[in-house]
């Protein structure tokens, strides 16, 4: 559904974006994500006909961004970083003008209004002037204008920001019942936003692609070991030397509860059984036994802050550990 081939980007002698490659299939809701100033934005931007690429070719649907920008323009919908709306007019008189811009016939454009301004949760301001609106809902009208005509294709950058953690459950729930009927591609620095709605993420650092898959698959390329937390009911002073002891685990590393552990085993090992077994032998209650994952965030920090990490490298990190969830499952 979008296709996006050796695409480059030059402001000056500054490139935001260098040869960048990749496709989105159709329902799929893919993830840009990446620090500040990596990119995003300026290739949503192309996507959106908001401006040429300075090298390389971007299709919606089968159309050229660059040669028949208003057939793309047609199946997108784009909410920009600063959605761009008429703070004059009122929600209804924006959406109605929004709506006849973009080619709905004025017989439906009632019908359409009111049924994004239902999506999006419009209801209680519709009649309202836009400029006295909150940003929370300035966002939403921002959202409405890119749903109005129904297009197949969505670009959103960065579409939950400036909501309150209600708005952001109720947009995050609208794009993902949006998705698989529509393709979407949306920007976001929050991680488990990404993990939560996301079909695949697409990690971007100073204006390359530096990793694209499953928010799981990413977790597991970074991953190198299983890990399980561990805690039990009156242990022994040296229960943490005792469960090195016991075969398959390569590490015991303490955490702030003393009754608490982290456990580090191969990769594809599950000790589970075994440590439980172990437990209960030596007298302790088994209270939790839980694997720990990767979270996103720390494959993000892990691959950004490891600038010769490129895509397919088969280099994995030689020490991630005590990783992030195993810190906060710690703590
Ligand atoms: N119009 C412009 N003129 C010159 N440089 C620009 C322009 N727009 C963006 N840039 C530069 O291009 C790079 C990429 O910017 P872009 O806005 O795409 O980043 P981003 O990933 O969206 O960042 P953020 O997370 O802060 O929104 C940055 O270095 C930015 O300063
Ligand atoms: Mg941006």
């Amino acid at each position: 559904m979008i296709t996006v081939q050796h695409v480059s980007k030059h402001y000056g002698r500054h490139t935001a974006v260098h040869d960048v490659t990749f496709h989105v299939r159709k329902g799929d809701v893919l993830a840009f994500l990446g620090p500040n100033g990596a990119g995003k934005t300026t290739t949503m931007r192309i996507l959106a006909c908001f401006m040429p690429p300075s090298d390389g070719t971007a299709h919606v649907a089968g159309f050229d961004c660059l040669e028949q920008p208003m057939e793309v323009k047609r199946r997108l919908g784009y909410l920009p970083e600063t959605p761009p709306l008429y703070q004059e007019l009122t929600v209804n008189e924006y959406l109605t003008f929004v709506g006849r811009l973009k080619g709905i016939t004025p017989s439906r454009v009632p019908s359409r209004k009111a049924q994004v301004i239902e999506q999006v949760g419009l209801g209680p301001v519709h009649h309202r002037v836009i400029g006295h609106l909150s940003k929370g809902y300035r966002q939403r009208v921002g959202l409405a204008q890119a749903l109005i005509h129904d297009p197949p294709v969505l670009i959103l950058d960065e579409p939950t920001v400036g909501l309150d953690p209600n708005q952001i459950r109720e947009i995050r729930s609208l794009i993902k019942s949006l998705s698989g009927s529509h393709t979407i591609i949306l920007s976001t620095h929050v991680l488990p936003e990404a993990t939560a709605i996301c079909t695949r993420v697409m990690i971007i650092h100073q204006g390359r692609i530096v990793a694209e898959d499953s928010p799981e698959r990413l977790s597991s390329r970074v991953r190198q070991s299983e890990k399980l937390s561990l805690t039990v009911k009156q242990p022994s002073a040296d229960w943490l030397d005792r469960l090195g002891t016991l075969p398959g685990i390569l590490n015991v590393f303490p955490t702030a509860q003393p009754d608490t552990c982290t456990i580090e085993c191969q990769l594809g090992q599950d000790l589970r059984d075994d440590l439980s077994r172990f437990v209960v032998s030596q007298g302790y209650g088994l209270l939790e036994l839980t694997p720990l994952s990767l979270s996103l965030e720390d494959v993000f920090l892990y691959l950004t802050q490891r600038e010769e990490f490129s895509e397919g490298s088969p280099t994995a990190p030689a020490q991630v550990t005590p990783s992030r969830a195993d810190e906060r499952a710690a703590t």
